[in-house]
């Protein structure tokens, strides 16, 4: 992130804290990197992530770590070391934390980049599934990310899953034909992603495959419409889409992606969806959650240049000669301490180069301060210009 960058990013923490900790959320940030079983077991290991993506090393010590390709796993980690069950149920966290995934980058696709995420903890309810989902749109939309689409399915219970993947696995070898390599040698590791490939023969096949959410049972089935009801209550709008197929395996029953046409090939602004077998698979009891994570680059690149204020500068302290500088920067730190936005001249220019940099810079006040214990100060915006004690500098732009 580069210094022209940091307004517009501080836009989204800002958004984030208000919408999310506006909502109960509280902040949690995980270490930077994990044991890597953690995200082999709940991401999968057939997925990209795992198979291609993780920046894996041995720490010296024989233990194998990995730097957080997301950030769902290592919250949940996080959730059971320090004992979070015993909080009122849902416990709701949110994040804003740099990820690494060893992706080939291009235009909003990164290895390292950073995410705002929210997970609720402890409850099996469509209505958390309907306020993760919510939470995230009000977010865009507080943003001001353009063409935004939302996606929404139901994968199920992993039963139900189990006996659909097989169903799939035997559509896809009956058509085995029709299939890219890249497809065809997964059929049994992940059949599920043959809906997320760009091949257009493969692409064909899928069309007439069967679909997951034609073989939910009826305790899922019934999660997803109320769902999908209370997204209909807040008019938050979103296409279903049986072949909505997310980049991680925790998944059960409530899905979902939000895409803006605005960002081209790396449509994906943010996702998530519910993980309610996620706990066990650490090694935790029973536990269902749900949530979410965005790309802050990608919302901001969907945010197209949203308008940021510069900064303001009260006052900018000029040194006029000689000793003059001590009263200059004794001055400037003062109006910093009272509560003023200042700065002084570090450059050693010259008072008339000192006045056009205050100028660029957009202060309000310029201080022109000499050998004198009178000081000169000058109004930026009308040109007026005066003398006064040195003491009454900081007064006399406070009052304004
Ligand atoms: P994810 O879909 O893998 O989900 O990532 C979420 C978002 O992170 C994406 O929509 C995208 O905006 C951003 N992102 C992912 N990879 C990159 C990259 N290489 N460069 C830039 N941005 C990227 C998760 O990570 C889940 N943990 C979400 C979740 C939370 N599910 C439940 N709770």
């Amino acid at each position: 992130m580069l210094p022209e960058d940091a307004a517009r990013r501080q836009l989204v923490e800002r958004a984030a804290r208000d919408i999310l900790g506006g909502a109960g959320y509280r902040r949690i940030e995980t270490p930077a990197f994990e044991a890597t079983e953690l995200f082999v077991r709940t991401i999968g290991e057939a997925t990209d992530i795992v198979r291609k993506e993780m920046y894996t090393f041995d720490d010296g010590g024989g233990r194998s770590l990995t730097l957080r390709p997301e950030g769902t796993a290592p919250v949940c980690r996080a959730y059971l070391e320090h004992g979070m069950h015993k909080l009122p149920k849902p416990v709701k966290l949110w994040y804003l934390s740099s990820f690494f995934r060893a992706e080939a980058p291009q235009k909003g696709r990164y290895r390292q980049f950073w995410q705002i995420g929210a997970e609720a903890i402890g409850s099996d309810t469509p209505e958390t599934d309907a306020e993760i989902v919510a939470l995230l749109a009000e977010l865009l939309e507080v943003i001001g990310a353009h063409q935004i689409r939302l996606r929404l399915s139901s994968l199920g219970t992993p039963e139900t899953r189990a006996e659909y993947r097989e169903e799939l696995g035997r559509y896809l070898h009956a058509n085995e034909e029709r299939l890219s390599s890249d497809v065809r040698e997964r059929i049994d590791l992940n059949p599920l992603r043959a809906f997320d490939s760009s091949d257009p023969a493969t692409r064909d096949a899928m069309r007439e495959a069967p679909v997951l959410l034609d073989r939910l049972d009826d305790a899922d089935a019934e999660h997803f419409t109320r769902v999908r009801e209370l997204l209909d209550d807040v008019g938050i709008r979103y296409e279903i889409d049986p072949t909505l197929v997310r980049g991680l395996d925790y998944y059960t029953r409530t899905v979902f992606e939000f895409e803006s046409a605005a960002l081209g090939a790396q449509s994906g602004v943010g996702g998530g969806g519910r993980y309610d077998r996620l706990m066990e698979q650490i090694g935790g009891p029973q536990t269902p959650a749900v949530g979410f994570a965005a790309g802050v680059e990608r919302i901001l690149m969907a945010a197209g240049e949203p308008e940021v204020e510069a900064p303001l500068v009260d006052l900018f302290v000029a040194v006029a000669a000689g000793e003059g500088s001590r009263d200059a920067w004794k001055l400037s730190r003062d109006a910093r301490r009272a509560g003023l936005t200042a700065q002084s001249e570090l450059a050693g220019r010259s008072l008339k180069g000192q006045l056009r940099h205050a100028d660029r810079i957009g202060a309000r006040y310029v201080a022109i301060v000499g050998d004198r214990t009178e000081v000169s100060l000058k109004d930026m915006e009308s040109g007026e210009q005066r003398e006064l004690p040195l003491a009454g500098v900081i007064g006399a732009v406070r009052g304004t």
